[in-house]
């Protein structure tokens, strides 16, 4: 089968389309076809090997250990092990599985929720890493209420984009950061008000939130305090940038430390693949109150011009998709 591996890790250069062995499923796996793979900043990062802590925390110290990049997936399954009750080959699933950007791609079972029907494989394969990293970004960390004011900072990017969904549909009132293009975006996924954020500077301590989710911009915890309410909670999700030893990990890590003192809750987000949270997106989805946003597609061929979109930003907000 086609897929797009890689070798050690570095830039787009380490990226090769090329023919491998088709996966075979383990006993409780599920081996999917796939039509469809979300590109986020994670995947980037594991190709990349950096920050360098990432190495450390088990992706490989010198080389990735999973050679197939990927990681959403949408698909029909093809083959199920022995073990595996809750799936039948042509049923459309949609999950995670390491390798995602090949022909077929293998996971167990608990990987994976069925497609929702008014969904295409395309929008079903950007939910899960950048869905499940929002929904408990504010219902985990944030512990959103229905009410409060809520503030989504990279509110177009992946994750921003369910947040303020997702935010939505748990009553809140939302307004999301993002550049001067895509505002029009942000505002059609629900947000009650927009900033951008290159002309206005959202910490400059004329508007408070109940509640921040800090998803791009890598802005200091000081500033970002200055736009909390006295009680109000941060939840660092990510930004890009830092150092290659820890990228912006140390001022997440800052953030409990600061949060003993004083009203405010400074919280950072550390994101799981949930299986009963997947089951929860889909739920969601299906009762329409959070559609995927896709900003461009691209052939599995074509997956370093992706990275190269996803990198340099640029586009309309929202997904990239890796189309097979
Ligand atoms: N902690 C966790 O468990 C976890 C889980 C998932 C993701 N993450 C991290 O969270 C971050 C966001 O991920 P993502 O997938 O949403 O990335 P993304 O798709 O690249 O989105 C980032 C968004 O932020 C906007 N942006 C850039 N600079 C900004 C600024 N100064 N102020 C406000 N908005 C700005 C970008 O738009 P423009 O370029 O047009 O400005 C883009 O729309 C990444 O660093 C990722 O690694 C963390």
């Amino acid at each position: 089968m086609k897929a797009i591996v890689q070798d050690r890790y570095g830039g787009l250069e380490v990226l090769e389309f090329r023919d491998i062995d088709r996966p075979v499923p383990e006993d409780d796996q599920v081996l999917v076809r796939v039509h469809a793979a979300g590109l986020d900043r994670g995947v980037w990062h594991v190709m990349a090997g950096l920050p360098y802590l990432i190495r450390l925390v088990g992706f490989g110290v010198r080389r990735p250990k999973v050679r197939v990049r990927g990681m959403d997936v949408a698909g029909r399954v093809e083959a199920v092990g022995r073990e595996v009750t809750r799936f039948r080959p042509g049923e459309a699933v949609f999950g995670w599985a390491d390798g995602s950007f090949a022909d077929y791609a293998r996971a167990p079972e608990d990987h994976f929720q069925p497609k929702p029907a008014t969904l295409s494989f395309e929008q079903a394969a950007v939910v899960p890493i950048s869905g499940l990293a929002a929904l408990q970004a504010l219902r985990d960390q944030g512990e959103v209420q229905p009410g409060q004011q809520v503030l989504v900072i990279g509110a177009a990017g992946g994750v921003g984009s369910f947040a303020v969904q997702l935010a939505k549909a748990f009553g809140a009132q939302v307004t999301g950061v993002a550049s001067t293009s895509q505002l029009e975006l942000v505002r059609s996924i629900g947000a009650d008000a927009v900033i951008d954020y290159t002309r206005q500077d959202v910490t400059d301590g004329t508007r408070h939130f109940d509640l921040i989710l800090d998803c791009a911009g890598r802005r200091t915890l000081s500033q970002l305090r200055r736009a909390l309410t006295p009680k109000g909670t941060l939840v660092i999700v990510g930004g890009e940038g830092g150092g290659r030893w820890m990228g912006g990990f140390l001022r997440n890590l800052r953030a409990p430390v600061l949060s003993r003192f004083g009203g405010q809750r400074l919280r950072m987000l550390a994101s799981k693949e949930r299986p009963e949270d997947l089951q929860t997106l889909r739920e969601l989805l299906e009762a329409g109150q959070v559609t995927p946003v896709i900003d461009r597609t691209f052939p599995l061929p074509e997956v370093p011009e992706a990275f190269r979109q996803l990198v340099e930003g640029r586009g309309r907000g929202g997904k990239l998709v890796i189309t097979i």
